[in-house]
């Protein structure tokens, strides 16, 4: 499974990609918002960071302007992935930067029927909003399940399931254990990932056993 940092901080995205962990950023509007700065800018930052898919979205609604701003976007660095609405215009526009070679990744998916039609639209990345579903009481992994289901029964489909809207080390263990290719994930919830309280406790009883040795390694 790669693994998408979902922020537009980008010392966040500095410290996150020496880990080696990071196989590209997705950003959103709301996101660039709590950043607080020049969207290209950032946008251009971040793809110089991480060599992987690097999501922009769009703003405009309608098609036409929907394709100005992505071509626009997808020119200030090559791995530049289009961020499009899972609208009908949305999908009008992601399988016309398809056609001029952009990636694309269609956003704000809540159904598999939808997914259905980003992937015929020819969307690199579909990304299903996992906690905005729990969040109102429904299921988003099953969603995960559904399109994994789907896209699996037509083997000609080649968009990725990127998982979006993680908000737990649970939900990206389920995502992957649900087959989606990418789990786009909030920093600390990324961070959190690697901790386990018997990891602390057995570190802390490895340290304390080396002390009585005496002994140094350099
Ligand atoms: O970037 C899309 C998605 O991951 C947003 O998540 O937490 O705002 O529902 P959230």
């Amino acid at each position: 499974m790669k693994f998408f940092v979902d922020t537009a901080d980008v010392a966040e995205i500095r410290d996150l990609a020496a880990t080696g962990l990071l196989d590209g950023v997705t950003t959103n509007p709301s996101l660039i918002m709590k950043a607080g700065r020049p969207f290209r800018d950032v946008v251009a930052e971040i793809c110089d960071i991480v060599p992987g898919p690097v999501s922009a979205e769009v703003v405009a609604l309608d098609a036409a302007g929907m394709v100005a701003e992505g071509r626009s976007l997808g020119a200030i660095a090559a791995n530049v992935v289009i961020k499009l609405p899972l609208t009908l215009d949305g999908l009008k526009a992601c399988k016309a930067l398809t056609g001029e070679g952009f990636k694309t990744n269609v956003t704000l998916c809540f159904s598999a029927v939808q997914a259905l039609l980003a992937a015929k639209a020819g969307a690199t990345f579909i990304s299903p909003f996992i906690g905005r579903l729990d969040d109102i009481g429904l299921d988003g992994m099953a969603l995960i399940r559904e399109i994994r289901t789907i896209y699996d029964n037509y083997p000609a489909l080649e968009t990725e399931i990127l998982a979006a809207s993680i908000r737990t080390s649970n939900h990206v263990k389920e995502a992957a254990l649900a087959g989606a290719d990418v789990a786009t994930v909030p920093p600390a919830v990324l961070k959190g990932l690697v901790a386990h309280p018997l990891t602390d406790k057995g570190i802390q009883a490895f340290m304390a056993d080396w002390a009585k040795t005496g002994q140094t390694i350099l």
